[in-house]
């Protein structure tokens, strides 16, 4: 749990590099919160039962990708590809496995970006490469994401039909909003543009003003 611990905190890092990147160049936080979190033994030997293998440490090294789990959460749904593409990039994350349901929703209805990466961590001298299992999510997906888990995920399946199909609608609307979201933050970046360009062509005509009085001699 220790080694998993600090893969956790290498691909923090990154995490920290890419915000960091994104605001400086960008003048927007691409990165609204992130959480961590270390899966519990008793998640783990459920998980080995459930794939009926041994309960052994080369089985759980093999088998499970999500014992170091890292959920980036964005404003919008683009911010999740923008967050994709600079994880790629990383020379020394290595990315093993890919899912997105942000693209093709899961039955349930769930959404989000799902990556397996392997990163290195150094130990007594020694490099090892360890998987963590990233989710990038927007706000939206994730509040549907985590009320879902809450009030559905724990029946493993058997909740009753009207149950399921609600969720599914709320995943509809979640998604509706993701989309609204996304056209008003554009047309917001069109209406700023569009304004900076008067202000700008009005300081122009402004001081081209003020050339000729010079030019005239009346300054
Ligand atoms: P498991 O880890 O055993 O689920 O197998 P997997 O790696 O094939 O699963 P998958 O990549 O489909 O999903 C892994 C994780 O995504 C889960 O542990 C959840 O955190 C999340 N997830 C997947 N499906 C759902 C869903 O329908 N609802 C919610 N709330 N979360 C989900
Ligand atoms: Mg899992």
């Amino acid at each position: 749990m220790y080694i998993y611990g600090l893969a956790l905190k290498e691909v923090e890092k990154k995490i920290d590099i890419i915000r960091y990147d994104y605001e400086y160049f960008n003048k927007y936080d691409s990165i609204d919160h992130v959480m961590t979190r270390i899966k519990s033994p008793e998640s783990i030997l459920n998980k080995l039962k459930k794939d009926e293998m041994e309960p052994t440490y080369k089985n759980l090294v093999s088998d499970i990708n999500d014992v170091a789990g890292i959920r980036i959460i964005c404003p919008l749904k683009s911010d999740i590809f923008t967050i994709r593409k600079y994880i790629r990039e990383f020379n020394d994350i290595n990315v093993i496995k890919e899912k997105d349901f942000v693209t093709h929703p899961k039955e349930s209805g769930y959404t989000s970006y799902h990556m397996v990466v392997k990163v290195p961590v150094a130990i007594d001298n020694d490099i090892s490469m360890v998987k963590v299992e990233i989710q990038i999510r927007s706000l939206a997906m994730d509040f549907w994401a985590s009320l879902e888990h809450k009030i559905y995920y724990k029946f493993e399946g058997d909740a009753p039909d009207y149950i399921s199909r609600d969720l599914r609608e709320c995943a509809e609307m979640v998604s509706t909003l993701d989309e609204k979201m996304l056209s008003l933050n554009e047309a917001i970046q069109e209406c700023l543009e569009k304004q900076e360009e008067l202000n700008m062509s009005t300081k122009t005509k402004e001081s081209n003003r003020q050339d000729q009085r010079v030019l005239q001699g009346l300054d």
